[in-house]
């Protein structure tokens, strides 16, 4: 448990919404009374649960259909060697002499000022220029991180700078917080001797192997919205160069299109948990769940037991740090966590 631990450790800090890192103690519970070689983390997020089995030695196949999840796990689950060093640091912060500058067109005067605007297509461009895909993912995972660390609450939901509480990260320089994102990414790197995937996708077109299925998908509730694109639409479109996606124009933070999830409808909810919960009977199922969420816990048992699973539900204290305050504290000591155990 110690050396695991210690490894975690060195997991990048994320304010990622629904992130696991606070109860990454009990899930470590729940794997290590488990057997089982290759995980796959399905809805993988900030990488927390993924990082956490890569620490424990186990073979780690993560997917999330955000690319800018799925650089995170590229960087540092995937990535078992790679890490940028002086040289690559230095070609990073220099100055091209002609680059493309979409950020400063197009995000003019929304989330950062103009010499800000100007560094990230600046480092955007010497990106590119990166051989190596996994040196490209830090540098895309640093940079991502600066732009989160820059911008209150590190959600892209509104224009200009509410929530500015003055706080010290607003304070550093760009260039700042992207050297020090660069460091925590570089620190996060290691081998744990197996070879780990890094994918995105839609959960229902990953079919690789496993014994064990992390599952922790947006749930669908009657009171918060589960909005990924949304919030991190700013640095999921810097992910993929804003290729594949459609601006809409008239939206005052040049947002994008969500993609289409099965969890965004009641019906599609039940239908994508029935289908997770049949297509991995013979696996391990190890899910997340918050009790304000649907399907409600006895149904998920319900279902379970017409594909003759063994459920187990572990409740743990844990309350969300997302949602605005004051439906925070109507359902501060309703919504309860659990570990849901298929076996
Ligand atoms: C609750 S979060 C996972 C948090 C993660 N376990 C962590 O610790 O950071 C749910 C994730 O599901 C992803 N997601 C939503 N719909 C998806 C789909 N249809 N296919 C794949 N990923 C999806 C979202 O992008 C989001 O990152």
């Amino acid at each position: 448990m110690k050396q695991a631990f210690e490894q975690y450790k060195k997991f990048p800090p994320s304010r990622y919404m629904g992130s696991k890192n606070k109860i990454i103690k009990e899930l470590y519970n729940v794997f290590s009374n488990l057997k089982f070689d290759t995980a796959l983390d399905l809805f993988s997020g900030s990488s927390s649960v993924s990082y956490l089995l890569k620490s424990m030695e186990k073979k780690v196949i993560s997917n999330d259909y955000l690319f800018f999840s799925s650089n995170i796990s590229k960087s540092i689950i995937e990535n078992s060697k790679y890490k940028l060093n002086k040289k690559d640091i230095k070609n990073l912060l220099s100055r091209p002499k002609k680059y493309n500058q979409f950020v400063q067109n197009k995000f003019k005067g929304i989330f950062y000022s103009k010499s800000e605007n100007d560094f990230i297509d600046a480092i955007r461009h010497n990106i590119k220029k990166i051989n190596n895909p996994y040196k490209r993912s830090l540098a895309l995972a640093a940079l991502t991180k600066a732009c989160q660390k820059k911008q209150s609450r590190g959600i892209f939901t509104f224009k200009g700078k509410r929530y500015d509480d003055g706080r010290a990260d607003l304070k550093k320089s760009f260039e700042q917080q992207f050297l020090e994102a660069i460091e925590i990414f570089n620190n996060a790197v290691f081998s744990n001797k197996k070879k780990n995937l890094s994918l995105s996708r839609d959960f229902s077109k990953v079919n690789n192997k496993c014994d064990l299925v992390y599952i922790d998908p947006p749930y669908y509730s009657k009171y918060s919205d589960n909005e990924y694109v949304r919030r991190y639409h700013f640095i999921e479109g810097l992910v993929r160069d804003w290729k594949g996606v459609k601006i809409q124009e008239k939206s005052i933070v040049k947002k994008f299109k969500k993609y289409p999830s099965m969890f965004d409808t009641k019906q599609g909810s039940y239908d994508a948990i029935t289908l997770l919960i049949k297509k991995y009977s013979k696996q391990i199922v190890v899910m997340s769940y918050s009790s304000n969420s649907l399907p409600t816990l006895k149904e998920i048992n319900t279902i379970a037991k017409e594909f003759k699973r063994k459920f187990k539900a572990i409740k743990i204290n844990y309350t969300y740090s997302f949602g605005t305050q004051k439906k925070l504290n109507k359902m501060k000591n309703q919504i309860k966590e659990y570990i849901i155990i298929l076996s």
